[in-house]
């Protein structure tokens, strides 16, 4: 291909990295962005060429997913979870689902399964007066309107656990894994039949809820994506004259290095999103959406670069806020909107960890909208190190360190106990 650099990367220019937050935001954000293009150009090519290999790949796919929207076909690939357990997926759904970057798992737990844990949650917290002491959000992202939460900052119920340590949930976790690249250059990035059971919190929003949604958005980190040396390896092909190379599903680089703090920081690595469906929910009633191209993340990364951008602004990313997906911006991104098929009780939903995603709005919402968050978080440098602190939370019924220190748990005999941890439990709290 012409347009390859001419010279190795070894020679290109250096480029300044934070491993902390900056304590001059605008200034790194000018000195990062200078020496981003520098690079660009010393590999022999212009941000304008590179962005504009991008924005062809990805208009195709716009085009494709608009085009099959309007023939009224599936967006969402969907696997039954029978299939994944007798690992009989055809490649040709795996190569649908790597395409997308999303997938429903049919059947992933028995529907009865589902809604026996939604009660034992609802029981899990009535039983310790929850409602009665709630205090309101903790942070102002998730923030909800009115005295009871829709987010619960609830981690430990038997529920949780149950599903975080289940065969099932280790075995859809082990095939969305795979999907990834996780060994290279002789180092293994992360053990895609271990995960760390990445505690999060539960969604219940009630019948005729009225709920404004969630803004588009990406959850990966924010500044530090451009600013830290390992992201700057992770992302390495976007700005050393190899952007078709660059490759959504590599993990090298990406299962090591720090992340900078923030109220909507996430310590894992998750090559996945996920949700599993505690009730039945219809695809109308303010349900999950993501941008089904994993790829954006490379027109999302040099997007800042571009000249109608001011030199201090990375197209509104900064430290504590969620990496915002704008129409200003992003807008053809935006054009791939797509919400989730109508789910049951028991199916999960999975995202690549990059996927631009937002949750629509709903008035009088019909039936329950219940989810427990379980993403797919493998075992790896950083997994293992925010494991330490899972550990010890989990022990004391406390909220984990990426989560508001709101600890309604603590003083809950019912919560779920270590010696009921199975083997994939300890495993995944790196207790054995
Ligand atoms: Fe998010």
């Amino acid at each position: 291909m012409s347009a390859q650099p001419v010279s190795g990367t070894a020679t290109l220019p250096p480029l300044p990295h934070w491993e902390r937050t900056p304590d001059d935001l605008p200034a790194a954000v000018r000195q990062v962005k200078a020496a981003l293009r520098a690079r660009i150009a010393a590999s022999g090519r212009t941000v304008e060429d590179v962005f504009a290999v991008i924005g062809r790949r990805i208009q195709a796919d716009v085009d494709e997913i608009t085009a099959a929207r309007q023939r009224g076909e599936a967006i969402w690939p969907v696997i039954e979870y029978g299939d994944i357990e007798a690992g009989t997926v055809p490649e040709s759904a795996r190569a649908l689902l790597r395409h997308r970057g999303c997938l429903v798992v049919r059947g992933h737990f028995d529907r009865d399964q589902a809604l026996g844990w939604d009660r034992g949650i609802v029981d899990y917290v009535e039983s310790n007066g929850f409602f009665e002491s709630y205090r309101g959000p903790g942070d102002d992202f998730f923030g909800s309107v009115g005295s009871r939460p829709e987010i619960y900052p609830i981690y430990w119920s038997p529920a949780q656990m149950q599903a975080r340590q289940s065969d099932r949930m280790a075995r859809v976790q082990a095939f969305l894994n795979s999907q990834w690249t996780y060994e290279s250059g002789g180092v293994r990035w992360f053990d895609p039949d271990r995960d760390s059971l990445y505690p999060d919190r539960i969604r219940r929003r009630p019948p005729g809820a009225d709920s404004a949604g969630l803004g588009s958005h990406l959850d990966p980190g924010t500044l530090d994506l451009w600013m830290t040396e390992e992201n700057q390896k992770a992302f390495r092909h976007l700005f050393n004259g190899t952007i078709e190379q660059y490759d959504p599903w590599d993990a090298a680089w990406r299962t090591t290095g720090p992340q900078y703090p923030g109220t909507t920081m996430c310590s894992a690595f998750r090559t996945f999103q996920g949700w599993t469906a505690l009730s039945d929910m219809a695809h109308d009633q303010g349900v999950l959406h993501t941008v089904p191209i994993p790829g954006a993340m490379a027109y999302l990364m040099l997007r800042p670069l571009l000249p109608d951008v001011p030199d201090d602004d990375m197209c509104g990313v900064t430290v504590s806020q969620v990496f915002p997906a704008s129409r200003k911006w992003h807008s053809l991104l935006l054009q791939a909107l797509t919400g989730i098929p109508d789910v049951t009780a028991g199916d999960s939903v999975w995202w690549h960890c990059d996927m631009i995603h937002s949750v629509a709005p709903v008035t009088g919402q019909q039936g329950w909208g219940n989810v427990m968050y379980i993403p797919a978080a493998p075992w790896c440098p950083r997994n293992e190190r925010y494991a330490a602190s899972v550990r010890d939370v989990f022990l004391t019924g406390s909220s984990p360190d990426d989560f508001p220190a709101e600890h309604y748990e603590r003083s809950w005999t019912n919560r779920f106990q270590p010696y009921q941890l199975n083997q994939t439990g300890r495993r995944g709290l790196g207790l054995s």
